[in-house]
């Protein structure tokens, strides 16, 4: 059975998708839901489905990335993931970091890649009248938002559309696409998802 760890800042709705699809015959199970951030929502959802728990919180290593990244690294060493998904977890990582678990790690972008990394992807597909918009689940790669796509979802933009209400389009895609991508991931398949 894989174990898969799970990275959030907030909310945690892409994390709980990714633990509630991983149940029956699916080759994983989720070992760790961690945040950097407290009082992060997921956290209580984590622990409602029996998942453990950590916390890293980034605040008291101000500037120095690489001690939380060792905290960071402590904490998953524990749960010994075989695959990291990162979440709605909002830090940057060091390429040292990524290194250690390259190959390993996913993470799941608002945008369709390799448009508008980094941060308001929705506000900029807009701003560019972009016709769609959508999620990209990609491997993480010392190129932040810039590693190998292994799938996409696609939803259109519509007249009227405000960050928020295309935000609320794409976010039930990305429930149905990282799982799935996940699911494949786990079994060494890195054929890309692509949704519809
Ligand atoms: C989502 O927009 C996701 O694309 C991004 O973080 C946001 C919140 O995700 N990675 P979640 O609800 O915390 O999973």
């Amino acid at each position: 059975m894989k174990r898969v760890a799970i990275l959030i800042s907030g909310g945690g709705s892409n994390m709980v998708a990714l633990a509630d699809s991983m149940v029956g015959d699916h080759p994983a199970r989720p070992c760790l839901v961690l945040s950097n951030v407290p009082d992060a929502g997921g956290l209580a959802k984590a622990a409602a489905r029996g998942i453990p728990t950590a916390v890293v919180d980034h605040k008291p290593f101000a500037k120095d990335r690489a001690a939380f990244e060792g905290a960071l690294t402590a904490a998953l060493e524990q749960a010994a993931p075989d695959v990291i998904c990162l979440a709605g977890f909002m830090r940057i990582l060091t390429p040292g970091f990524i290194t250690r678990w390259q190959g390993r790690m996913l993470n799941i972008h608002p945008s369709l890649l390799p448009k508008y990394k980094g941060l308001n992807t929705h506000a900029r597909a807009i701003e560019a009248g972009d016709a769609e918009a959508g999620c990209s689940v990609h491997e993480v790669t010392a190129e932040l938002d810039g590693g190998p796509i292994l799938g996409q979802a696609r939803v259109p933009v519509l007249p009227g559309d405000s960050p928020d209400t295309l935000a609320a389009r794409v976010l039930p895609m990305e429930h149905q696409l990282y799982p799935n991508v996940l699911r494949r991931f786990v079994t060494g398949d890195r054929t890309p998802v692509f949704l519809p």
